[in-house]
């Protein structure tokens, strides 16, 4: 790689993929195994048509678990929900550019609640769509599958974006974070480190395997 990677990287198991019936222990099961955040997929069924999660599930695990929430919001117009995912304990909270008509105030809401702000874009966004708003987030999240379900193909051409976005931080001194979201494998992740990405969502490549600790081992491993 020409460039030095600007963070170390981190792996952030998607809950998705985890038993709901055991969620406590399934939480408790990656941190042992090394993760280093929980991501917690809310979907409202409209954004995405599927349904998930909301803020009073995750004021639980934020009782039960020992490492951050990462709530990733695949709901349109959020709004109405940042301040319960601020009570309910959410550390880092991110929002699609697709489902926010007025993105600037929604990412100054998320800080203004104490929370640090991401932005989300599905394959099909470009980079122009976000740009505007890079100062203002501490993390932009890329799709590499359509967001709404685990357990996914990756789809390689986002990481067109990744490169953008690594190079925007680079010419802006920015210490912005990368993470990416779908289809992470051992056999993917290498090349979106590559391409830039600090922070790796990986839900069925953790939580569908019966060693998470070993899983999260080999995912560091192969991103390298
Ligand atoms: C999809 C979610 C992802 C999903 C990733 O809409 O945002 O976080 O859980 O699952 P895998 O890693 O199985 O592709
Ligand atoms: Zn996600």
């Amino acid at each position: 790689m020409s460039n030095q990677p600007l963070h170390p990287v981190a792996i952030a198991p998607s809950l998705l993929a985890a038993d709901f019936a055991r969620l406590a222990d399934e939480c408790a099961d990656v941190a042992r195994g090394g993760a280093d955040f929980l991501h917690v997929d809310v979907m409202d069924g409209h954004f995405v048509p599927n349904l998930t999660l909301g803020a009073p599930i995750v004021a639980s695990l934020a009782k039960a678990a020992s490492l951050p929430l990462d709530c990733h919001l695949m709901v349109e117009e959020p709004d109405h929900l940042l301040e319960d995912f601020a009570k309910a304990g959410a550390k880092w909270l991110s929002v699609h550019v697709e489902a926010c008509r007025h993105l600037h105030r929604t990412i100054q809401r998320i800080r203004a609640l104490g929370m640090r702000p991401g932005v989300a874009l599905n394959p099909h966004t470009p980079f122009a769509a976000i740009e505007p708003i890079l100062p203002d987030v501490d993390f932009v999240l890329v799709m590499s599958v359509n967001p709404g379900f685990g357990g996914q193909t990756f789809i390689p051409h986002t990481l067109e974006k990744v490169r953008a976005i690594d190079a925007w931080r680079r010419n802006h001194a920015s210490a912005l974070a990368i993470q990416i979201d779908g289809g992470m494998t051992t056999a993917t992740i290498g090349q979106a480190r590559q391409a830039g990405v600090d922070w790796f969502v990986a839900g069925s490549a953790v939580f569908g395997q019966a060693d998470r600790g070993a899983a999260i081992a080999d995912l560091r491993r192969a991103a390298g």
